[in-house]
């Protein structure tokens, strides 16, 4: 697919180059933010310090950035402004906003309102790690690491705090967020059992810095045991609900899970691989209400049985929404573009990407007219 044939195909990556987000992904993060309030300003939830799990090339740290930072409005705030805007404009009041309010038909993605106030927050911290090297963002601190291995707990616990300590440790972190993905194989059961691994470890971190109260939000392969998942965030959240933003093509399995009231549970303290585990605390209302037994599977999902055997395996569906207006870009359509439209660049190519090597090797090889050595030999051998 040719650079222009892209702008007209996915609406999201033309309008991520145009408006200078290193990906698409930017819009899924601010529709969700827009739906769940994911950085309130209001006390005491206020948002301020964030992880960003599985973070290159870094779009999802820029809207960080540009929220918290540089005090930018984007997704719930761009919408309240905007709500206020045409209260102001028919006359009528102005104040508190429901998301369900929203009558513009333009969601609010992006492009600042001439008035929109800078708003910076005091004491921001952003943590993002990934495997992958990622250009620098301002104010956000960097860790190239692998989310999967229990060294890279220590290492973010220092950046987030440098007085950390690993007897007395504090839950001090707002939201975290995660973002990974693996290369897809293609092979759709593997693909989703290594994107729940990815979950799982994204959990541990999450469980492991959060304050009471805290929000996790991640990306969820929607498979079929999606629903044990889910049961199982549900035992260390207030609200789980599953969120599929209008940038994220309809066609793909891709959502979002949206744990909001974070519960750490007492006298247990996760370790990587120990997501599986999340003791039942005495004091949680079950999701059912009869007594249950743990089976960890081959494949590590854990089902929770009845002791009534007439009874499924505790399954539990999260809420679905979609967020983003419905009159917003739609990433399946295709769009006419006008002529004289000129294609960007992408705003930030991978610094080091698994594939360079490959493609350097591959420009090495090659010889005239884009002929490998190998093929040139063959035309010699056969004369022509
Ligand atoms: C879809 S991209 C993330 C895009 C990013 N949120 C953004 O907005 O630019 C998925 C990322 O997950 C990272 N990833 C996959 N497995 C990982 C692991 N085990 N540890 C850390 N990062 C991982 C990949 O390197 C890749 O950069």
């Amino acid at each position: 697919m040719g650079k222009s044939s892209k702008d007209k195909r996915d609406a999201y990556y033309r309008l991520a180059k145009e408006q200078n987000w290193r990906a698409r992904s930017a819009f899924k993060l601010i529709q969700i933010d827009e739906q769940f309030d994911l950085f309130s300003y209001a006390e005491p939830s206020q948002c301020t310090r964030v992880v960003d799990l599985c973070a290159a090339p870094g779009s999802w740290s820029q809207v960080l950035s540009r929220i918290l930072i540089k005090g930018e409005s984007f997704g719930r705030r761009a919408w309240v402004e905007k709500m206020e805007g045409f209260r102001k404009q028919a006359g009528g009041p102005v104040g508190e906003n429901s998301k369900d309010d929203d009558v513009s038909g333009m969601g609010a993605l992006g492009v600042q309102p001439p008035s929109a106030e800078l708003k910076p927050r005091p004491n921001v911290k952003i943590v993002a790690i990934d495997l992958q090297p990622m250009a620098p963002l301002e104010g956000i601190i960097q860790m190239a690491a692998d989310i999967t291995h229990p060294s890279t707990v220590p290492l973010l616990m220092k950046a987030i705090d440098p007085d950390f300590d690993e007897r007395n440790q504090t839950h001090k972190v707002d939201l975290v967020i995660s973002d990974g993905a693996p290369d897809v194989t293609g092979l759709h059961d593997l693909d989703i059992y290594v994107q729940s691994q990815l979950l799982y470890s994204a959990l541990t971190l999450a469980m492991k810095v959060l304050r009471p109260g805290g929000k996790f939000v991640a990306k969820i392969f929607r498979g079929r045991n999606v629903d044990l998942i889910f049961a199982q965030l549900k035992l260390v959240f207030e609200r789980v609900h599953l969120a599929k933003p209008r940038s994220s093509r309809a066609s793909s399995v891709e959502a979002f899970v949206v744990c909001e009231g974070y519960r750490p549970v007492k006298d247990w303290t996760p370790e990587i691989g120990d997501a599986l585990n999340i003791p039942q605390r005495a004091s949680q209302q079950p999701v059912h209400s009869e007594a249950q037994t743990r089976h960890v599977r081959e494949d590590g999902i854990v089902e929770l049985h009845f002791e009534d055997e007439e009874s499924d395996p505790q399954r539990w569906i999260a809420p679905f929404l979609a967020c983003g207006d419905l009159s917003a870009w739609d990433a399946d359509a295709t769009y006419r573009l006008p002529a004289d439209y000129v294609s960007l660049p992408p705003v930030q190519p991978p610094t080091a990407p698994p594939y360079k090597e490959a493609i350097e090797r591959k420009r090495a090889e090659a010889g005239a007219y884009g002929k490998t050595k190998d093929r040139l030999r063959t035309s010699h051998r056969d004369g022509t």
